[in-house]
């Protein structure tokens, strides 16, 4: 693109969206030009603010006119550089941010109805103030958007109850590549009317199409709840420990996570709250939530039997809502405690739950053996079989070979390399290593037919052609 097309396409943008419409000081535009992590600088031609859905749509035609690039954007909290320019100057970004709305909560039919722009947090607090809960629920939902939530499939801390990002959409509102508005926000349970098209877009990161508006579904709220963290002696104790939970608490397990003592001495070293148990390899937070008044008593029935086996060493129950927001400070203070630590190369792997104690032990001995001297942080959602296996590593050891000595771990036990962030930039490369090429084949059969000039976050996903 020449640069007088940009300036022009700037100008129409300008002209289109209005005062507050459209951002071009560098300094406006920095904070969009960046990932969460700072490994992905980049320069856009302008940022785009529309504020409803027909000015998506004109700024896609007219993106598409001009041939420019364009970028959604929602909170920018994703860890894989998913929705920030590249460096020419000349992609658009889009921030759905203005447009904000709850448009609608129907606690009967256990619905709620939002805009991209809105915060996940508002959202879920909608959803509390009619009694009602969206479970969609990670450390950065004060700033992630329903948008950019939906686009990456996020998944977070309650998908071992309540499933990822995409079990919880019913409907959606997306702009195609061409401008065109497809509205699919029907608040249905079952629909099962054609191809469910609204799948495709579910975890494309921005690259299909760009999402608008969502109907998402709720559940009950439930009236107590029970959190725990129990210090382990080691993984396998911790699997052992699920399968218990899973049997004296079934269905009301809405979290349980693993993490490493590293973890915990990270959070406490760089300013974060302390462990109330004493030092372990391991520890695993535990929630369930009920309405039935037995929860209490079924829970600490589970600290109890742990103790006994002595597949917890250590352990306590929060008393109120307040000591269980301090347990889950701890568990969610893991990331920004990381990033204050220095270099962290991130991996975000899923194994067969019953794998992980397995695959553990596999990629610490991977790890010795090859790049000595890295330092592993595992943490995650082990009810999930997601594990966040983060090398703390010297600036000497190329990321690529520790990505390539993790993934290939993986890889040994049928994983995948990406649970829950998504691909965005920073996992282009081993996505195509991992993934069948007849899986990659039929991908960018999907892309070419839904965006066949390659303007819809290029380079995110599969990479440039
Ligand atoms: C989390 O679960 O806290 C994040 O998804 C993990 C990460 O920062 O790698
Ligand atoms: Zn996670």
């Amino acid at each position: 693109m020449s640069p007088e097309t940009t300036q022009d396409l700037v100008a129409r943008l300008a002209a289109r969206l209005g005062p507050g419409g459209l951002l071009t000081d560098a300094s406006d535009v920095a904070p969009f030009a960046i990932d969460w992590r700072h490994l992905f600088p980049g320069r856009p031609a302008c940022v785009a603010r529309p504020a409803n859905t027909a000015e998506v749509a004109d700024v896609v035609r007219l993106c598409r006119e001009a041939g420019a690039a364009i970028v959604p954007q929602g909170g920018n909290t994703g860890l894989a550089g998913g929705a920030v320019p590249d460096g020419s100057g000349t992609q658009v970004v889009v921030s759905l941010a203005r447009m904000n709305a709850i448009r609608a909560v129907d606690p009967v039919g256990l619905t709620l109805t939002a805009e991209a722009g809105c915060v996940l947090k508002t959202a879920q607090d909608a959803a509390a103030a009619a009694n009602r809960l969206l479970p969609v629920s990670f450390a950065a939902e004060g700033s992630a958007m329903v948008g950019g939530v939906i686009a990456t499939n996020a998944g977070g801390l309650n998908v071992v109850r309540y499933g990822m990002t995409r079990a919880n959409v019913l409907g959606l509102e997306v702009v195609l590549g061409d401008g065109s508005v497809v509205d699919g926000l029907r608040a249905l349970r079952k629909d099962n009317a054609g191809y469910d098209w609204k799948q495709l877009f579910i975890g494309s990161e921005g690259t299909l199409g760009l999402v608008t508006a969502a109907v998402l579904r709720l559940a009950a709220r439930p009236r107590h709840v029970a959190t725990a963290l129990l210090a382990v002696p080691d993984p396998a104790a911790a699997l052992r420990l699920f399968t218990l939970a899973q049997d004296e608490l079934g269905d009301a397990i809405q979290a349980f996570e693993l993490i490493s003592g590293l973890s915990l001495d990270l959070v406490a070293r760089h300013g974060g709250p302390r462990n109330p148990l004493g030092p372990a390899d391991w520890y695993v937070l535990i929630e369930a939530a009920s309405s039935l008044p037995a929860l209490r008593e079924a829970a600490e029935g589970v600290l109890a039997t742990a103790l006994e086996r002595e597949d917890a060493v250590d352990g306590v129950i929060a008393e109120s809502g307040q000591q269980a927001a301090g347990l889950w400070a701890l568990r969610e203070g893991i990331t920004e405690a990381e990033a204050k630590e220095g270099r962290g190369v991130k991996h975000d792997v899923s194994v067969p739950i019953a794998a992980i104690p397995d695959f553990l032990a596999a990629a610490g001995r991977a790890l010795a053996e090859q790049l000595p001297g890295a330092r592993a942080n595992a943490f995650g959602h082990m009810g999930d079989g997601n594990i966040h296996y983060n090398v703390l590593a010297a600036p000497d050891q190329p990321g690529e070979t520790i990505n390539h000595v993790v993934h290939g771990v993986v890889d040994a036990f049928g994983g995948s390399i990406s649970a829950e962030h998504g691909i965005g930039q920073y996992r282009v490369a081993e996505l195509v290593r991992h993934r069948r090429p007849a899986e990659i084949a039929l991908a960018r059969r999907v892309k070419a037919a839904l965006d066949p000039e390659g303007l819809l976050n290029p380079g995110k996903v599969l990479g440039r052609e």
